[in-house]
């Protein structure tokens, strides 16, 4: 008696499926697992605010990259490594002295649960917030992230200033302190005006 159809075609199939998986593998994209140095962190405003941002988004926005077994096997290397070098790219809680264009927007990403995307939760149920955690992280970012006038001057007179957002990365501004006017726009060095 001969093997019904479907059971060959699935056979095939299988086999296929197989055979793809084990070319994906050959691709060099995907395996740049590597965590850069740690520079500066954010001042932040509590050891909370840090834990939860550590546990909610740190795989992706840091230099702290935790590297899961299915990072190593494509196809999930490459979402994995596309998320990961996008998410440093925009927001990098280990590079803080670099501008960081986004912060801005951070708690607002987690109020409208954009962040941590939810194709990571799935896979990262330790990093899913309560209702109470995700209001305490979004305050804290505010709190830690966004400059107020005072942490602006103090910023200014060490001579650096982060980028607060997009918006505001290319307007220059002055700055009266110590009865010293300084300009400059975020994210540069900035400089007494004569
Ligand atoms: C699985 C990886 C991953 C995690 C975890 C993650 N992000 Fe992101 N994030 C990204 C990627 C990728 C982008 C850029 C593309 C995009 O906007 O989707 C991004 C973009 C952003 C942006 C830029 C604005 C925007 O919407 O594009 C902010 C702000 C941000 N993330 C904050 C956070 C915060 C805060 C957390 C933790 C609560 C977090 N992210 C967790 C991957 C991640």
């Amino acid at each position: 008696m001969s093997r019904p159809r479907w059971k060959s075609l699935l056979a095939v199939a299988s086999l296929v499926v197989l055979g793809l998986v084990i070319v994906a593998q050959v691709v060099p994209y995907g395996r740049n697992h590597s965590n850069p140095p740690i520079g500066a962190e954010p001042s932040w405003n509590s050891s909370t605010t840090r834990a939860l941002a550590a546990r909610a988004c740190f795989d992706c926005h840091s230099n702290q990259t935790r590297w899961p077994w299915y990072s190593h096997v494509a196809p999930m290397s490459w979402l994995v490594q596309n998320h990961v070098d996008e998410g440093r790219g925009v927001l990098n809680f280990s590079e803080w002295n670099r501008g960081n264009s986004e912060a801005g927007e951070a708690a607002e990403t987690v109020r409208e649960r954009e962040m941590p995307p939810r194709s990571y939760l799935l896979l990262h149920p330790e990093a899913r917030l309560t209702d109470a955690e995700r209001e305490q992280l979004a305050l804290g970012l505010d709190a830690s992230l966004v400059p107020t006038r005072q942490s602006r001057a103090d910023q200014v007179s060490a001579g650096v200033v982060n980028a607060l957002s997009a918006d505001h990365a290319n307007v220059d501004i002055t700055f009266c302190e110590h009865s010293t006017i300084w300009t400059g726009s975020e994210g540069q060095r900035w400089r007494p005006r004569i």
